[in-house]
């Protein structure tokens, strides 16, 4: 690694202590936590987490509600979100709508699936899961009783999130469970793109469970990892978290992992799908032992296929935790962390992210437009199958009856509204109607340009 990439490093380790207090207090506001399928109005706070889940009435308006199979719900570990879905049998593309409160812009989500048979028809069906108007990931499933969780921290092109589920003609779309938390601006930063979650363990963990809220104030979801050749240890005491943004919950950091074998280096690999694919890689390091005999601190570098990628030894601190990161992605995730010749304790890491990058470069429709057309939908009670999600695009989706205009640089912008056939219901705000002709309103909106729409 060049000196240039290790300037990029940031060793992010600045006291914002009144932040991480400030996220703390804030619990659970600003989280959407939506229990598809759930009987409309219904909510519930989940026993384990204190999560209050909701039904999914108000954040779409298709699908039809189902219990999963019998065969599937006696499990007492499965969490209550898992027990019902939202299918959708009808139409190309079904979306769920959140508006994220003002203030926000950067996101996690989470959409997760569990198929349980619901439909009774024993077919594990495979379809598209869409952000905004384009492809996040294909969701599949390996049997009945696997949960498919995809995660993102996204920026949000506009004041909407779209979540939309496309069918591929392999089975019908559904979904248990969707959840949005909002981020500091300044954790997770990337060169571009948003970051679909690959790994995020909670290296050396104690227990066989995940951890996320509330010990962990943007619910995160840490899993339990350990191998073989390494040693688990941990400590009892808490961990100061409250030195960068990017922090692991104390409860993750509290546990790690050494080499079993005191003289080998910890080493980290795993498979990059192809060799064009862009990595952010996040370690997390607290020490947890004194070396009371020496009174020294534990000493190690970091590498990254054979290179460093810490500039110089980095020594964790005793209780207090530290994360390394790049601001640059990496192609290859094959990392060995390696103690000094010094240091009189073996290599030590408590928790490991990893998130591969996924750009989304297709336009939305102009957000002034977009409120005008959703104030449409719900003002005259459109139901039409493909009014769902963003309106324009991606084009080969636009809604029924609208027509864009579309270019390489800019949002969409609506130039048409054809309704005829559509039987509307309440009426037409008289201050909007421009002009009447026999079968065409002209509509005038406070911000958008004039959209013609034909209503008869
Ligand atoms: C969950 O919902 C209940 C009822 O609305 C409310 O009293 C409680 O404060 C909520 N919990 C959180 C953490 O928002
Ligand atoms: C699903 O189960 C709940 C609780 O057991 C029940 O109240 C509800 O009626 C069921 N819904 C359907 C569609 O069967
Ligand atoms: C969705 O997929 C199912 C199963 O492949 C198919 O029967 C159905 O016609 C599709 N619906 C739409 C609207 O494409
Ligand atoms: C968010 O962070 C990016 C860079 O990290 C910065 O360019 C942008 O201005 C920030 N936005 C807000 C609203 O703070
Ligand atoms: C941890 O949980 C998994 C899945 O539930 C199980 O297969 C495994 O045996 C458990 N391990 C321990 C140590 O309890
Ligand atoms: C520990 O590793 C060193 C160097 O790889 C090796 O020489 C030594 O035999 C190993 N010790 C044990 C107990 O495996
Ligand atoms: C660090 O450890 C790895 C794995 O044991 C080893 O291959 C590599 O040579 C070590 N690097 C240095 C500079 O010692
Ligand atoms: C990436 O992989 C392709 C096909 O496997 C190969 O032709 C190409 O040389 C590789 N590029 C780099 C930079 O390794
Ligand atoms: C250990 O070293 C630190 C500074 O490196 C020093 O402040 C502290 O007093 C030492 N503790 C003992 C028990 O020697
Ligand atoms: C959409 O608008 C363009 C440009 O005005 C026009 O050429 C096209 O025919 C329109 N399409 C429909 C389906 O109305
Ligand atoms: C509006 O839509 C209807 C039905 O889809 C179609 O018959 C009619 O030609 C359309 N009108 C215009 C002006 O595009």
């Amino acid at each position: 690694m060049t000196m240039e990439m290790l300037n990029h490093l940031i060793f992010a380790f600045l006291c914002l202590a009144a932040l991480a207090v400030l996220v703390q207090s804030q619990s659970q506001s600003g989280f959407i936590s939506i229990d598809c399928g759930l009987s409309e109005t219904s909510w519930y706070t989940d026993k384990r987490t204190g999560i209050n889940y909701t039904s999914d009435a108000t954040f779409t308006d298709a699908g039809v509600s189902y219990n999963i199979s019998r065969e599937f719900n006696g499990d007492a570990a499965l969490e209550q979100r898992f027990l019902n879905v939202r299918s959708f049998p009808e139409g190309k593309r079904n979306c769920y709508t959140l508006k994220p409160a003002r203030g926000n812009i950067k996101f996690l989500i989470r959409a997760s699936f569990m198929y349980a048979n619901y439909d009774d028809q024993g077919n594990l069906p495979s379809f598209y899961l869409f952000l905004g108007a384009q492809l996040w990931d294909s969701v599949d499933f390996k049997d009945a009783s696997t949960i498919v969780t995809k995660e993102i921290i996204h920026m949000p092109q506009t004041n909407y999130v779209y979540v939309c589920l496309v069918n591929t003609s392999s089975g019908t779309p559904f979904m248990s469970s969707l959840e949005l938390r909002p981020l500091l601006n300044s954790t997770y930063p990337t060169q571009s793109g948003s970051l679909l979650l690959y790994l995020r363990l909670d290296v050396g963990s104690t227990t066989n469970e995940t951890i996320r809220y509330n010990d962990d104030v943007y619910d995160r979801v840490w899993s339990p990892y350990n191998r073989p050749e390494w040693t688990p240890i941990s400590t009892s005491l808490s961990v100061d978290t409250t030195g960068n943004q990017v922090q692991a919950p104390s409860a993750v950091m509290k546990t790690a992992v050494i080499p079993a074998n005191g003289s080998n280096s910890l080493t980290l690999n795993w498979e990059t799908s192809d060799n064009t694919s862009q990595y952010y890689v996040y370690l997390y390091f607290a020490e947890l032992q004194l070396d009371q005999v020496n009174n020294q601190t534990r000493q190690q570098y970091i590498y990254t296929n054979g290179k460093l990628w810490y500039d110089g030894p980095f020594l964790p601190n005793y209780l207090a935790a530290a994360t390394l990161y790049s601001t640059t992605p990496v192609t290859e995730l094959q990392f060995s962390i390696n103690k000094t010749e010094e240091s009189p304790l073996p290599p030590i890491l408590n928790a490991l992210e990893i998130y591969k990058v996924k750009e989304f470069t297709q336009l939305l429709t102009n957000q002034q437009d977009g409120d005008a057309i959703m104030n449409i939908k719900t003002n005259y009670g459109v139901k039409r199958s493909s009014w769902q999600g963003d309106p324009c695009a991606p084009k080969v989706l636009l809604w029924q009856g609208l027509n864009c205009s579309y270019d390489d640089y800019n949002a969409a912008r609506i130039i048409s509204l054809n309704l005829t056939g559509n039987k509307l219901k309440g009426s037409v705000p008289i201050g909007l109607i421009e002009r009447r002709d026999s079968g065409f309103l002209t509509l005038r909106f406070a911000y958008s340009p004039k959209f013609l729409i034909h209503i008869l």
